[in-house]
């Protein structure tokens, strides 16, 4: 039997040299696990815009349909903010989410032990912290027609449309109340069903499912009470579930509960393929961070914890997905530390490779 295949955009800013970490993890695997992959690598964002003209060339977009699947580093930076909305670096991660149809995008907040103190929150609402954002990826507003700027009048007007299907719903739904049933069996829901008919047809519809697994708690949230409970007592949650632009939001919140944007990976998972493998595509939660990207400062464990999803959610490793989780955890718990994660004692922070230096001791010493 072939390998399984993963293709590797790095992107742009500090995506490629968190990317050159995961590598040598991905080697590791195969070198030393007996886990090989047919790795692949291409250009994508500002990258792809400076060789190609297009955030995304469509002979990428074609690869990225076939592999079992995607990791991408990071897209966009100033360099590109001028560029035309069409092709703009972030155009390019929207497409392949889009044509992938990778409709659930979770994005786990776990806070880390040795890093409870790096949170803003104080250490006991933070510590032990597991939730899991369930984020509909592919409609919405980021999608929804019609969309535009038009003119009207003397003015201009700025348009975006949410919508939202009944069966994008109960998909997205669907993913939730499934993790949920492995997890602590509890669902909350996040919407406007006070203010938009989107959010009323969003809670109906996940009611309706939910009642398919009566052993799931099911609770609904207004988004932005749920915002609130995410900083007052973010332990009270295990799922939640929620649109793309709140799951943006909220995701991005939650991230920062557990000390650093640093640390955060997400999976964007669509429908089975004909081999099994849902179609799939993994990314650290930070983005680009051009303010430091190419010194050797970025912490590379978000996107290594990517891959950690990748090992579970696609190649049904689990127990290599929690061997590299185990060997970060231990890292973080013998004081490893990058920029990102200095307390105010200070210290001299690892480099981005030095850290994967560490990580792969770790994971030699746990064999
Ligand atoms: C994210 C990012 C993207 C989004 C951008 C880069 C298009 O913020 O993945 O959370 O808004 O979805
Ligand atoms: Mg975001």
């Amino acid at each position: 039997m072939s390998n399984p295949s993963i293709l590797i955009l790095p992107g742009d800013g500090i995506g490629p040299e968190v990317m050159d970490q995961v590598t040598r993890v991905i080697d590791w695997f195969g070198a030393k696990r007996d886990l090989s992959f047919d790795v692949s690598t291409d250009l994508v964002g500002g990258a792809a815009y400076d060789a190609h003209g297009t955030p995304l060339h469509d002979d990428t977009m074609a690869k990225a349909q076939e592999v079992d699947a995607v990791l991408l580093g990071a897209v966009g930076g100033p360099k590109y903010d001028d560029l035309d909305f069409s092709v703009k670096p972030e155009r390019g991660l929207l497409r392949l989410r889009k044509e992938m149809d990778l409709y659930a995008n979770l994005r786990p907040a776990q806070c880390f032990d040795a890093l409870a103190d790096f949170s803003s929150l104080k250490k006991d609402v933070v510590a032990g912290l597991d939730i899991m954002i369930v984020r509909e990826l592919t409609s919405g507003v980021y999608f929804g027609e019609p969309r535009g700027i038009i003119e009207e009048g003397n003015e201009r007007v700025g348009i975006n449309t949410q919508r939202y299907t009944e069966s994008e719903i109960e998909r997205a739904a669907r993913s939730a109340f499934e993790l949920a049933m492995r997890r602590n069996k509890k669902v909350c829901s996040m919407e406007k069903a006070n203010v938009m008919e989107s959010g009323i047809l969003w809670r109906e519809v996940v009611t309706r499912v939910g009642a398919e697994y009566p052993e799931v708690e099911l609770s609904h949230m207004y988004a932005d009470n749920g915002a609130m409970q995410l900083v007052r007592a973010p332990k009270q949650f295990d799922v939640i579930v929620t649109d793309n632009l709140f799951g943006d939001i909220l995701s991005d919140c939650a991230a920062m509960l557990t000390g650093s944007l640093g640390m955060l990976p997400s999976a964007s998972l669509g429908a089975p393929m004909a081999n099994g493998r849902p179609k799939a595509m993994y990314e650290p939660v930070h983005g680009s961070a051009p303010d430091i990207a190419g010194q050797g400062k970025a912490n590379p464990i978000a996107c290594m914890l990517s891959f950690a999803m990748a090992l579970r959610y696609s190649f049904d490793q689990g127990d290599e997905a929690a061997r590299l989780e185990g060997a970060i955890e231990k890292v973080l718990a013998d004081g490893a530390r990058t920029g990102d994660l200095m307390g105010p004692e200070g210290g001299i922070p690892l480099s981005t490779s030095q850290m994967g230096d560490a990580i792969l001791n770790a994971l030699d010493a746990s064999r």
